[in-house]
């Protein structure tokens, strides 16, 4: 969701700004814009809505915006429509500043009022204006650039990353950051700041990440950072391991289905370092068996697909813990009143780190007293900098909004940790552990035969490519499966599709069964088999045909009463969902194709979702 990237150097601003958007353009966008500051020429813009080629063609066309100083901006809008006038960057009146923003100014009707009566005339229904007429209307009345940035900063309610360039200072670049993400880097005799390391990896990867209240300065000769209190701070940097081909799309056709084929890999760079002999070894966890033995109830929150890992970890979590877990939608928990306290381990997981909603439930969390472990993907985000412990899935960039090798690592990781837990804390079966932890280590070379069987996927997508409405069903761990199948669809396919649990189905949706409705049926779970049969059964006789995921032993049996049938390798149930999670996005994947859709980026949708 929106992408920032700046630069400050001895080089043209705007093809290094322009190559930083695309690589953000994964994040979600409807309008793009450049702006670059010189001593001679002072402010130059160009902004409009679509697509960045949109705006490459536009300045293509134009004399050159030079300068070696320049701000660029995906927006994704949140106040007033997309269109070129609403596109960032905004210059003040008076063009003295220039702003990019990413967040949501929630008190800018009030200062909007304020300035209007000043008499400063706006020029677009964006929030972020506010930011740039005020910076002007405040820099005329003090003089100095910084007083008026903190100034600003003190008024500004709600949440920012920005961007500002000042023609008085055409060779400096300010940052400031409160619950939106921004990163600073450091080149040699040139600087950055980025939403996010992939626009600005080509250059650097040394990075420091802007924590919340600071103000930074950037200058072809370095960065300089202040906290809320204007006090010089020396910021930790950290070295970015990926290389740039981890972001690019290596021949693959689109970016999902790229990822999809890393998971094994994925998979094995997250779980081979903590598996060891035999026995899950977290060594960046800092639990004491005291903490452990404290808390009497777990909570998972998240959104989205982190969302449906946490209800898949639900049912593994509390049979291997005996331990209540609730899992919660972020955005509810943040505005609910959770019975979190210093018994509660809060478990967070996010691929992005940045998701507002989920830092928002952390910072409730934690401020209600419980533990927050999370896992996170990218690294040095800032869910990952505010958890008490943070495990990492390696799964690497992931660039597709449709999360796809991020939710495999994820899933994977909950499901040792619990085990794990319930090792430590002396609940652990040990033969379910043994039989858990062998399987682990084959998850990887499983998940790639379950690849190998893409062409079955392709060739069912075919057929139901263009229905206009999906049933997934399951039970227990099945249900929370079609949760993801469901919402992989509906994401990159427009194709209304709804999960539900089998069971459920008697009491309301069975009505909406008729002739030819397509239900994907999950069977993957063992226990359950004959119970997803009986609702298979039940919705066939009301006239649907069904798809039916079931495991390579279970298959003959599903043969005879499915209308198609696949099926992933056996593993253990806690595992299960792990493989057949791949047949459901690659079915997604192949029913977008055939309808040509914008697998990578679909509408509306952002892959980092950093407003509420
Ligand atoms: C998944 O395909 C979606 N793009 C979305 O639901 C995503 O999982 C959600 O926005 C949470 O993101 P996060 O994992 O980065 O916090
Ligand atoms: N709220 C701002 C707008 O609608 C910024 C949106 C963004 O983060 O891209 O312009």
């Amino acid at each position: 969701m929106c992408g920032i990237v700046g630069y400050t150097g001895k080089q043209a601003a705007v093809p290094i700004l322009l190559n930083g958007l695309e690589r953000l353009e994964y994040r979600g966008y409807d309008s793009a814009g450049v702006a670059v500051v010189s001593p001679e020429k002072g402010l130059q813009i160009e902004k409009c809505k679509g697509r960045l080629q949109v705006l490459r063609d536009k300045l293509a066309a134009l004399p050159p915006l030079t300068g070696s100083t320049g701000l660029g901006h995906t927006r994704w809008a949140t106040h007033g429509e997309p269109n070129d006038v609403n596109s960032h960057p905004h210059v003040s009146q008076n063009g003295q500043v220039a702003v990019v923003h990413n967040g949501i100014i929630e008190n800018y009707v009030e200062i909007k009022e304020f300035l209007l009566h000043k008499g400063v005339a706006f020029r677009s229904d964006t929030d972020s204006e506010v930011v740039a007429q005020l910076l002007e209307y405040t820099f005329n009345n003090c003089a100095d650039i910084m007083d008026a940035v903190y100034q600003v900063l003190d008024r500004l309610e709600g949440a920012y990353a920005l961007g500002i360039l000042c023609v008085d200072a055409p060779d400096t670049l300010i940052a400031a950051r409160k619950d939106a993400p921004l990163l600073l880097g450091y080149g040699d005799g040139e600087s950055f700041i980025a939403s996010d390391a992939t626009a600005i990896i080509a250059h650097t990867r040394d990075v420091a990440y802007m924590e919340d209240g600071e103000v930074a300065v950037l200058t072809a000769d370095g960065i300089r950072v202040y906290d809320e209190y204007r006090r010089p701070i020396e910021k930790e940097h950290h070295l970015i391991e990926w290389d740039v081909s981890a972001a690019e799309k290596g021949g693959y056709a689109h970016f999902m289905f790229k990822e999809i084929m890393e998971q094994p890999e994925a998979l094995r760079r997250t779980i081979s370092p903590r598996l060891r002999d035999g026995e899950i070894v977290f060594d960046e966890l800092s639990l004491t068996d005291e903490d452990l033995r404290r808390f009497d109830r777990l909570y998972i929150v998240a959104c989205g697909s982190s969302y449906h890992v946490g209800m898949v970890g639900k049912y593994d979590l509390e049979r291997f813990l005996r331990m209540p877990v609730e899992v919660c939608l972020a955005s509810e928990f943040r505005y609910s009143e959770p019975l979190v306290d210093d018994r509660s381990l809060v478990i967070v997981i996010s691929q992005s780190g940045e998701t507002l909603d989920s830092l928002a439930a952390l910072r409730k969390a934690k401020s209600l007293g419980g533990y927050i472990l999370s896992i996170v993907n990218v690294v040095g985000s800032s869910i990952a900098r505010e958890s008490d412990s943070v495990l990492y899935t390696w799964a690497g960039p992931e660039i597709a909004v449709a999360t796809t090798k991020a939710y495999s690592t994820q899933l994977a990781l909950l499901t040792m940790l619990g085990l794990y837990m319930a090792r430590r804390l002396g609940r652990a079966d040990s033969a379910e552990y043994a039989a858990v932890t062998a399987e682990l280590a084959l998850l990887p070379e499983k998940l790639q035969t379950v690849l190998a069987s893409a062409d079955a996927y392709q060739y069912l997508a075919s057929l139901y490519f263009n229905r206009d409405c999906v049933f997934f069903i399951g039970r227990n761990l099945d249900y929370a499966l079609g949760l993801e199948g469901s919402l992989k669809l509906k994401e990159i396919s427009y194709i209304h599709s709804e999960s539900y649990a089998a069971g459920e189905l008697k009491h309301g949706t069975i009505s909406l069964i008729e002739q030819g409705t397509l239900v994907v049926a999950l069977a993957t779970y063992g226990p359950l088999f004959d119970k997803a049969v009986s609702n298979i059964v039940e919705v066939k006789a009301r006239g649907a045909e069904v798809v039916a995921l079931t495991t390579d032993s279970l298959r003959d049996r599903m043969e005879k009463i499915a209308t198609h049938t696949l099926s992933v390798p056996d593993t253990h149930p806690a595992l299960q969902p792990n493989l057949g999670v791949v047949p459901l996005q690659l079915f997604a994947y192949y029913i977008a194709l055939q309808r040509g859709c914008d697998i990578d980026k679909p509408k509306n949708l952002a892959k980092s979702v950093t407003v509420e």
